[in-house]
């Protein structure tokens, strides 16, 4: 009687913790990723049992039930950095990682700069692993991630990234991605970071989808001294098939995403808020759809003379176009106090032929994504 009573509590505690595993499935080019489903269930109670967990090639749910501080962790460098926008105390100082600064701002006044060694280069992780954080508990401070090369499967979801160095570019990247395949990042804050809020690397990161995430750019430090966070998105690479639905990007000033190398973005349905640079950066050889989104105080949804192609949902009937390629046809975007978004190219339209393209509701649909979206809100 007793052992069965000891026996059922602990399975009930079980049944608990697996139900707090990944909630819902990813849409769009990165539907059906399982992360670490069908392997080990750990939750980690030290920086030291994280890091390993997130490291070993054992197929993981990684749950995250604590804020885990790793400022300190691999102790700070002062050294001499530069100060390309001006020594004013609004503005962001460099790091001189790489001779960055001697490289690329010769005539930057040199500055002394101090900062914490664990958030420049994030946590290593490999494939197969879910990390979920549980409720509103789950917060990485000073380190964010960092999937290997080669890496394939991953979630993130429900966690929050946050003081990564936010005074000095080069200070950290909150999620690192490169060379990886099937990626799904959802309900994630990212607030107060050195460099980029999410960055897909050079090399072909393949399919990824960003969902119901909350880019957080309010700082003290900016390198447009605003308060405003120019290193936003950034999405580099070769190959890369990127879904953002449902995301909060708010007090950017730049990158908001910038899509370069040979990337092909599907963003629809979120919500840019108060941005005082641009959003969208469109370099040669990017291919964008936005559809179905709000921009509100966005003083240049794009910027102005891109070399990249854009299709931006521009009317009903121009949006029939999209029926053929997407499976639907695309939703108008929504303006508030914002400037305009140009773009009527479908001519890559083919490039999505075969992949999973995620639904689209209209632009009043996404006006509830600020209180939907980021950590803590599943
Ligand atoms: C990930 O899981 C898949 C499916 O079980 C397996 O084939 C693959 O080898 C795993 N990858 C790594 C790096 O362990």
């Amino acid at each position: 009687m007793r052992s069965a009573l000891i026996f059922s509590s602990a399975l009930a505690a079980l049944l608990q913790v697996a139900a707090a595993g990944v909630v819902g499935a990813a849409e769009g080019f990165a539907k059906g990723v399982t992360g670490g489903a069908g392997g080990v269930e750990v939750t980690p109670t030290t920086t030291a049992e994280l890091i390993s967990y997130l490291g070993d090639n054992v197929a993981r749910t990684i749950y995250i039930t604590k804020t885990f501080d790793f400022r300190g962790t691999e102790g700070t460098t002062s050294a001499t950095g530069c100060a390309p926008w001006g020594t004013n105390s609004a503005c962001q100082l460099a790091i001189n990682q790489n001779g960055w600064c001697t490289n690329y701002q010769p005539n930057a006044p040199k500055v002394s700069v101090k900062y914490d060694n664990a958030a420049v280069l994030g946590i290593t992780v490999k494939s197969n692993k879910s990390i979920v954080g549980v409720g509103s508990k789950g917060i990485l401070v000073g380190k964010g991630l960092r999937l290997v090369s080669g890496a394939k499967n991953v979630i993130i979801q429900n966690i929050k990234i946050t003081e990564l160095n936010p005074q000095y570019v080069w200070g950290g990247d909150a999620i690192t991605l490169n060379n990886v395949d099937m990626v799904w990042i959802d309900h994630v804050t990212t607030s107060l970071i050195g460099r980029q809020h999410i960055v897909l690397g050079n090399d072909a990161s393949n399919r990824v989808t960003i969902s119901n995430s909350h880019i957080d750019g309010r700082t003290s430090w900016s390198a447009t001294c605003d308060g405003y966070h120019y290193w936003g998105i950034l999405f580099a690479g070769s190959n890369d098939l990127v879904t953002m639905k449902n995301n909060y990007i708010h007090h950017t000033s730049g990158r908001a995403p910038k899509v370069d190398g040979n990337t092909l973005l599907h963003a629809v349905n979120n919500y840019w808020y108060d941005n005082t640079g641009h959003a969208f950066e469109i370099a040669a050889g990017a291919k964008v759809v936005a559809e179905g989104n709000v921009f509100q105080n966005i003083k240049a949804p794009v910027e102005s003379g891109y070399a990249g192609k854009l299709f931006s949902s521009p009317s009903v009937s121009a949006n029939a176009v999209c029926q053929s390629a997407l499976g639907h046809v695309c939703q108008v975007n929504g303006f508030g106090s914002s400037g305009s978004l140009p773009g009527t190219d479908s001519s890559f339209f083919s490039n999505f032929g075969g992949k999973n393209v995620a639904s689209a509701g209209t632009y009043e649909s996404a006006k509830g994504v600020p209180t939907t979206a980021g950590f803590g809100t599943i």
